[in-house]
């Protein structure tokens, strides 16, 4: 069967009416059925479910497509998860990559019930009271799936042997290890957290040691079907919670996000022992653009914390670090000690990003032999955020740096803090103009907007560019541009070897790269109105500094005026 055939097949078998009805009431029409829509809020339903064409239109919303775009967009899952979770439900089998895959998730499967049964079982018992002894109880082993492997050498190899699966298999699916004698359990005497993948199917194991000597938590290697960077642990059902509640929270441990879940905070996840990766950053921000960042309390945990923070960001969403109060290490001791309101009341008074990191580096930036590299971190870490959200913050970053405010957005642009040592009591000393590029960077994002697109250069005059383009090369790069043809521009620059030019467009476009979240018509107007402003503030300046019987007052306090038509 090649994909189409299997697409077919699925979608015969399946009806959509079950499957949007799962969610949405649904009442019966002349072709199908109609019922709210889950793609916009409304009170009367324009949700319209064909079942003649097995597809859906939403007279509201406009969305419309078949079963599987259906499933991708409420469930927030890439194609071959559709697809995955789809074939499970009509019983198609999937050819897959080999039956490898498919056969390894199989013995997984497996390996998590006798894990279970273990856990509930006579044997069960040290685990069950290591379990109470963290205040986990009997229905969290159905809820999380949680199990026991046995304080044996071979107890789970045999019961994979008997159920009929080959050495091979057991190998591969990470559940054993072999050596020269043969194979033997790679879990043992472990409380057994099961990893899903998104679609909810069982990928890997980590296992916390109950008592005794040992690493503290073992986890299945990575292999065919487990990749670290590409899930999230618990994510599989805190996906529903994160959009509903448009946040996640994101921790370190198991524990971490299991009591979290288990106190009222279902959308919560964990990264899985590795530092945060940008694959995971990726998964989050498809369900939600706002995450809580909640860390281990040592500084260990906060510097990771700020390092996965800078990760979430560049996938544009919003995030906040979450300081625990008090002496609680970890969120799950927190939640152990406190009620959960606590917990909502931390989440209050998370701190952005850029604030958490400054407070972060405080200490290093007041000593004068740390502040050099505390400079540096920060200013090159800020470098990779959205520019506006960095701004927003420039009086705090101009206050915890003792750097005046005038020169941070220089800084923050450029990525390189003073080299000069500052001083403080005579702030006016160390502004840099124009940084050392001899242009502001902001006219040079303008001209890289010129340059690049046809709908800017019929918004923006040659006017505007003697108004707002300052330096000689900002200024005559827009002059050619508006007046040619930028392919034509571009072939002269570069065989007339006017790099210069060139280069600037290009700084210009890095920082036009740096506002994650808009479309070239925000950028333009972006940066047209902070061009403007600061080209106003400049004439405000000019006037300021004239003696007072020169100064005119009608016409400052007309700059005044038109200047607040371009605060951003
Ligand atoms: P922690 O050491 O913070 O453990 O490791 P924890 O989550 O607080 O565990 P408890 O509360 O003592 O049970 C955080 C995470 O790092 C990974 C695990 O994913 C763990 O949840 N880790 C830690 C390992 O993979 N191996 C280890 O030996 C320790
Ligand atoms: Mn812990």
């Amino acid at each position: 069967m090649n994909n189409n055939e299997i697409i077919n097949q699925i979608k015969s078998e399946l009806d959509i009416a079950d499957v949007i009805g799962e969610r949405v009431k649904l009442r019966k029409s002349a072709r199908g059925y109609m019922g709210l829509c889950p793609f916009h809020s409304e009170d009367t339903p324009s949700l319209h479910v064909y079942t003649d064409t097995q597809s859906y239109y939403c007279f509201g919303c406009h969305e419309a497509g078949d079963v599987f775009s259906y499933v991708m967009k409420t469930e927030g899952l890439s194609f071959p998860e559709a697809l995955r979770v789809l074939s499970d439900r009509a019983g198609v089998r999937l050819p897959e990559a080999g039956h490898r895959g498919t056969d390894i998730r199989g013995v997984l499967d497996l390996a998590a019930k006798f894990f279970s049964s273990n856990l509930t079982g006579p044997q069960g018992a040290a685990a069950r009271a290591y379990m109470s002894r963290r205040s986990l109880t009997g229905s969290d082993i159905t809820r999380y799936g949680l199990g026991y492997s046995l304080p044996s050498w071979d107890s789970l190899t045999n019961y994979l042997r008997r159920s009929g699966v080959n050495d091979r298999m057991i190998v591969d699916s990470g559940l054993a290890v072999a050596n020269r004698n043969g194979l033997y359990d790679r879990f043992r005497g472990r409380l057994m957290f099961p990893i899903h993948d998104v679609t909810g199917k069982v990928i890997a194991f980590g296992g916390r040691l109950v008592d005794g000597e040992g690493a503290k938590y073992i986890n299945s290697p990575e292999g065919p079907t487990y990749s670290k960077r590409n899930n999230l642990y618990l994510l599989d059902t805190a996906r529903h919670s994160i959009r509903d509640k448009k946040r996640s929270i994101l921790t370190e441990g198991y524990m971490d996000a299991l009591r979290l879940s288990k106190c009222g905070f279902p959308e919560t996840v964990a990264s899985l022992g590795t530092s945060l990766t940008a694959e995971q950053a990726g998964l989050l921000s498809r369900y939600a653009d706002m995450c809580y960042i909640c860390y281990d309390s040592d500084t260990a945990g906060q510097e990771a914390a700020i390092k996965g923070m800078y990760i979430l960001a560049s996938h544009g969403l919003d995030v906040y670090v979450v300081s625990l109060p008090g002496e609680s290490k970890d969120p799950d001791e927190f939640l152990c000690a406190n009620p959960p309101e606590a917990f909502e009341n931390a989440l209050t008074e998370a701190k952005p990003l850029v604030i958490k990191h400054l407070e972060f580096l405080k200490p290093r930036l007041d000593d004068q032999r740390t502040r050099r590299s505390a400079l540096s971190e920060l200013f090159g870490a800020l470098r990779t955020l959205d520019i506006d959200d960095v701004l927003r913050h420039k009086g705090s970053i101009s206050y915890a740096t003792l750097l005046p405010s005038e020169a941070i957005e220089q800084y923050i642009i450029s990525g390189r803090p003073p080299k000069t040592k500052p001083r403080p009591q005579k702030p006016a000393s160390f502004v840099i103009k124009s940084a050392d590029l001899g242009y502001d960077i902001l006219e040079a994002a303008m001209c890289a907007l010129l340059f690049k697109n046809r709908e800017c250069r019929l918004k923006f005059t040659l006017e505007d560019a003697e108004k707002l383009l300052h330096s000689d090369i900002t200024f005559e790069t827009a002059a050619a541009i508006l007046s040619s043809n930028p392919e034509d521009l571009y072939t002269l620059w570069r065989t007339s070897g006017d790099d210069d030019k060139l280069a600037m467009i290009y700084n210009g476009e890095e920082l036009l790269r740096r506002m994650l979240r808009m479309d070239v018509e925000e950028k333009f107007s972006r940066t047209y109105c902070r061009l403007m402003w600061k080209s106003i503030n400049r004439r405000i300046k000019e006037i300021q500094s004239m003696p007072f019987d020169d100064r005119d007052y009608k016409e400052l306090s007309r700059l005044y005026k038109e200047r607040e038509h371009y605060h951003l």
